[in-house]
């Protein structure tokens, strides 16, 4: 184990990229037993600062010290010799790999075991029963939710053992129970004096765990102090640089002609168990159908069956009364279904094409973006260009490959994509996860504006705050099926939360 860090300082440090400043000059320190919030908006320099930290980037300008000595740290197994861990925003896992042989790849360097997957294992169930953090050490990663990915990562670095834990939006994929387990380990942690940088857009948690925040706005630090001197909104203003107003829905819609209608649908998912077991939802035109449920209910499943990414073993999904379950996905996204799936990344852009090739992706094949075979290349520069202003993508041009934009960015690109073909019916998963208060604004203030235009929605999301602003009506899925559906006036986050324990009658839980 390494030495504690009793302080860490980084001293003006600048990271550049081209054409972007991302990192000005910026002065952060870190003393042992600190939580630290590092807050700004999606494309801050956040991510960027921290890569610097871990080995991942060297700064143009800048240097690192631990207790009062200069480091170089050129390498994450540099940075893990410091105990310095870093959990990723991305994850790092290789998904045909099983969970063992994950962690198992990082604790090669550190030589603390010959490559015994046994003792491995054995490290992996201390840990998370140490932390409670529980996980299925022989499930391939491809078969986890995003969610028990990220508990992966950190069960990693855990069993690296690190003294300073950099976790970079950790909760971004946590249910709110596991983020109030993960905030008392965080404590815990920090009062045996480790130290820990924590990276969140949710306020409330920030608030919750971190002694101190750092702001960033476009690359340099604007403001450092306590956390207990500020409100939510304070911090908020201070990322934007301005006020945030979350829209909200004013009143549950009339609107009562379906356009998706699920009938007693059933679906095995990646485990082959029964993860869709006789679902039943209808959406109708001009709807916001929220779907509340602790991850791995069965929303993915969901989403993935309706746009015919697996299949259904019973049921029937129909679209304006037509049958569109295990159709092929062009079929469905041709039948006028928009999708914003969970994993920006990997299913909702290629993210070594650029925002123009990720934006026309669903229609370069089509009038009038190509004519007879040739792509139409005048009027794609321009539909981008278009896109690309109307939805306040920033980025340098519309070359830009999707991989170097911030999250907040990328969602962007995909709703341009999505809303812009006019869908009748949009899925939308987890559509703020990740992101900054203003880019969520943003995002909220195009799905009410789709939603009055007569699209239906099913926005699929754990954050009952999200739920509650903008939902005609939220079902709470458990176990694959819909437990019950509440209107949005009668909806509260304590009902909410009971019927996502799978609690149905309020008066049998007493
Ligand atoms: N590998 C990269 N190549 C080019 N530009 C990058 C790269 N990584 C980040 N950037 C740019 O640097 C800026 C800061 O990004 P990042 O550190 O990811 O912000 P944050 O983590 O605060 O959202 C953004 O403008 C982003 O587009
Ligand atoms: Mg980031």
């Amino acid at each position: 184990m390494s030495e504690i860090i009793s302080k860490l300082e980084m001293k003006k440090i600048t990271k550049k990229f081209p054409g972007v400043l991302a990192c000005n000059n910026i002065d952060i320190y870190l003393k042992s037993g600190e939580i630290l919030a590092l807050l700004g908006e999606n494309g801050a320099g956040k991510t960027t600062l921290m890569n610097v930290l871990f080995g991942l980037y060297q700064p143009e300008h800048g240097k690192i010290f631990i207790n009062d000595k200069q480091v170089i740290i050129n390498s994450p197994s540099t940075a893990f010799k410091y105990g310095i861990g870093m959990v990723h925003q991305h994850f790092m896992l290789v998904p045909n790999l099983t969970v063992v042989e994950n962690v198992a790849l990082g604790l090669i360097g550190k030589r603390i075991f010959k490559l015994d997957l046994n003792k491995v294992r054995k490290r992996i169930e201390e840990v998370s029963k140490e932390y409670g953090l529980s996980v299925n050490p022989n499930a391939y990663i491809w078969q986890l939710s995003v969610g028990e990915q990220q508990r992966v990562e950190l069960i990693k670095v855990l069993c690296l053992g690190a003294n300073l834990l950099i976790l970079d939006e950790p909760t971004a994929a946590l249910t709110p129970q596991e983020t109030d387990e993960l905030i008392v380990l965080l404590k815990q942690m920090a009062e045996k004096g480790r130290s820990i940088i924590f990276i969140s857009h949710k306020l409330n948690e920030v608030k919750a765990v971190s002694n101190r925040v750092c702001v960033l706005r476009n690359g340099s630090l604007v403001y450092e102090g306590k956390t207990q001197k500020h409100s939510v909104a304070t911090l908020a203003e201070k990322m934007a640089g301005r006020e945030i107003y979350m829209p909200t829905l004013k009143e549950k819609s009339q609107a009562n002609s379906p356009i998706l209608e699920i009938k007693n649908v059933f679906a095995k998912g990646n485990m082959g168990t029964m993860a869709l077991d006789g679902l039943s939802l209808t959406v109708s035109k001009g709807e916001i159908v929220g779907i509340a449920g602790v991850s791995g209910n069965g929303q993915k499943e969901l989403a993935d069956v309706i746009n015919g990414i697996s299949h259904i073993e019973r049921g029937k999904i129909l679209l304006n009364s037509k049958n569109i379950a295990n159709l092929a996905p062009q079929q469905i996204i041709n039948k006028g279904i928009g999708y914003i799936p969970e994993d920006r990344m990997h299913e909702g852009t290629i993210p070594s094409f650029s925002v123009k090739e990720n934006i026309i992706m669903k229609d370069y094949n089509k009038k009038p973006l190509s004519k007879k075979m040739f792509l139409q290349n005048s009027i794609i520069e321009k539909y981008s260009q278009k896109l690309i202003s109307n939805f306040d993508i920033k980025c340098p041009d519309n070359k830009t490959m999707c991989a170097s934009l911030s999250g907040g960015n990328v969602q962007k690109v995909i709703l341009a994509r999505e809303l812009s073909r006019k869908p009748k019916m949009l899925i939308a998963a987890y559509p703020i996860r990740g992101l900054d208060l203003g880019a969520a604004e943003y995002v909220h203030e195009q799905l009410l504006e789709a939603r009055s235009e007569n699209v239906g929605i099913l926005l699929i999301s754990e954050e009952l705050d999200e739920l509650l602003d903008i939902c005609d009506r939220i079902a709470v899925i458990y176990e694959g099926k819909i437990l019950e559906i509440l209107d949005r006036d009668i909806a509260t986050k304590t009902k909410l939360g009971l019927l996502m324990a799978g609690i149905k009658n309020e008066k049998k839980a007493i």
